[in-house]
């Protein structure tokens, strides 16, 4: 962490206006694959160079603010910093969409056919 920087309590109360929005889930989506998020984090978010997103076990918290935070400020271990590069709203919209992923919700979805074994990575 930067000095001076303290993401907790900087976003702490911050709130995602898109909650439960499907249009914002689907642009998020989107955004997902123009800013390149799926370079480092795969296709579906399952994880590449960097960790999956799919999963419940986020290091850095699964909280809006602490997503928001995550991806406005970066993190250590080679996340880098959006903020600035992304508008707020963009971010909000990418955060919505990491909530659908999943569940039913999710965009764009991969379709699993009958008797087949979902991949768990991907
Ligand atoms: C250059 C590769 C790279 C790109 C591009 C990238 N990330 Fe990351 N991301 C990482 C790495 C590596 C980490 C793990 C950082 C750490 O553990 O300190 C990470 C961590 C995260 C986390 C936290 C995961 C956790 O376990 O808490 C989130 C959320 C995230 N990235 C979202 C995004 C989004 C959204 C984008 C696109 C706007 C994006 N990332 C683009 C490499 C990348």
């Amino acid at each position: 962490m930067q000095p001076g920087i303290h993401p907790q309590v900087v976003f702490g109360n911050l709130k995602n206006p898109y909650v439960g929005d499907k249009t914002a889930a689907a642009a998020g989506r989107q955004l997902f694959l123009a800013y390149n998020c799926y370079g480092c984090h795969g296709g579906r978010a399952g994880g590449g160079m960097g960790p999956s997103l799919r999963d419940s076990t986020n290091t850095y918290g699964t909280s809006d603010a602490q997503l928001f935070a995550t991806i406005s400020e970066g993190r250590p271990a080679g996340m880098p910093a959006w903020g600035g590069r992304i508008p707020e709203n963009q971010i909000w919209q990418i955060i919505t969409y990491i909530r659908t992923l999943r569940t039913p919700q999710e965009p764009d979805r991969v379709q699993v056919a009958r008797n087949e074994v979902p991949m768990t990575k991907r």
